[in-house]
């Protein structure tokens, strides 16, 4: 028997990302290849975005997707979010040239405070919401305390983006394909403080640190490499990543769903005080999934670099909560 329709949300739908994003959860590949979808657009109420989403709307009936259950366009959060399964919260203004994530929240933390209370209104109480808009982690913190009577587990934060790209340069530095590394994450914040850890993984089961154990490179190159990606990509491009992010935004919202057969991916998720972050803290953690529910790997140990760079992620975030105080009560 044909499944029943989960309906998925995505904000910011005629922005770059969407662009790349709503014709892949169209064809399966976020929810299944047998999980018809119904989308639910949001874009500001601003004529010219809505002409451009009604233009992407267009573009996507002509694909003639076969799991498209229905597509509706919206200016409203509170109808926008009604029964929704599944949030992809990416409306927000990205940033340009010489700029870091978190001169965002002026500007984008308000939206998370009006999109949280809709979907704490109108959104099924198993929403599974994440958040891409930058500054992503306490832009989701933001959306979650919005939310009291939505389980605050529901409210996550994309640095699936970031453990991606952690992925591709420790492969390129040992010239071993992607499928080859198991175990690795990304810690705390998605910004240059995030901390891209591999002294837990394996390569071809081998561990990783013995094949690289190059302390300076680490340091001075894959670190700085990860943690700026972003602003290489704007550098390059003129415009922030929008493909990659999208990717992992499916990549993100898939493996939650869909589980990943005991394999570690990351997630940037309210602590429970795990490895002595404050519960509550929005924070990239290395976790597996299995029956929609995600968990913390535990029992890692920790050695002093590590947790240094954890420590400086975690004063970031709590320095970014501080100054979004008077927004979240
Ligand atoms: P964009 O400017 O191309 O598109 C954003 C869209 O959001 C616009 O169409 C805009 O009209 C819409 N929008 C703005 N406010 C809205 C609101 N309140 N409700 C609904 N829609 C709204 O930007 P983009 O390149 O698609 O990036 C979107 C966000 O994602 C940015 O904040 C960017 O920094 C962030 N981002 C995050 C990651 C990550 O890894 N977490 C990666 C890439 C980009
Ligand atoms: C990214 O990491 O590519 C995004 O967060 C966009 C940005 O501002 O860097």
């Amino acid at each position: 028997m044909a499944k029943a329709p989960m309906r998925v949300a995505v904000t910011g739908a005629a922005g770059q990302i969407g662009y790349s994003l709503l014709f892949r959860i169209a064809n399966g590949d976020m929810l299944g290849k047998d999980q018809p979808v119904i989308l639910q657009l949001l874009e500001i109420p601003d004529e010219k975005a809505q002409k451009a989403l009604k233009g992407v709307m267009m573009e996507i009936d002509d694909c003639a997707f076969p799991l498209l259950a229905g597509m509706t366009a919206h200016s409203d959060p509170m109808t926008a979010f009604k029964d929704i399964d599944v949030a992809l919260l990416v409306g927000a203004r990205p940033r340009g040239p010489g700029m870091e994530r978190k001169d965002l929240l002026e500007a984008n933390a308000q939206i998370f405070t009006v999109q949280g209370k809709a979907l704490d209104a109108v959104a099924s109480r198993n929403v599974k919401v994440l958040v891409v808009g930058n500054p992503a982690n306490t832009n989701a913190y933001i959306a979650m305390k919005s939310a009291p009577n939505l389980p605050a587990k529901n409210f996550t934060a994309m640095l699936r983006l970031d453990h991606n790209r952690a992925l591709s340069q420790l492969a390129a530095k040992v010239g071993k394909p992607i499928t080859s590394i198991e175990k690795l994450c990304v810690w705390g914040n998605h910004s240059p403080t995030m901390y891209a850890d591999f002294t837990h993984a394996t390569i071809d089961g081998q561990p990783a640190n013995t094949l690289v154990n190059d302390q300076a490179w680490i340091k001075d190159v894959y670190l700085p490499t990860v943690g700026k990606r972003g602003a290489a990509i704007i550098e390059a491009r003129g415009l922030s990543s929008a493909a990659s992010a999208a990717n992992a935004a499916i990549d993100h919202v898939r493996d939650w769903v869909l589980g990943t057969n005991g394999k570690w991916t990351t997630m940037g998720i309210p602590s429970d005080g795990s490895y002595g972050i404050p519960e509550g803290t929005m924070f990239g953690y290395p976790v597996t999934t299995e029956n929609g529910e995600y968990k913390i790997v535990q029992g890692l140990e920790i050695d002093a670099f590590s947790q240094e760079r954890i420590n400086l992620t975690l004063k970031e975030l709590l320095e970014e909560r501080e100054g979004v105080k008077h927004l979240v009560g």
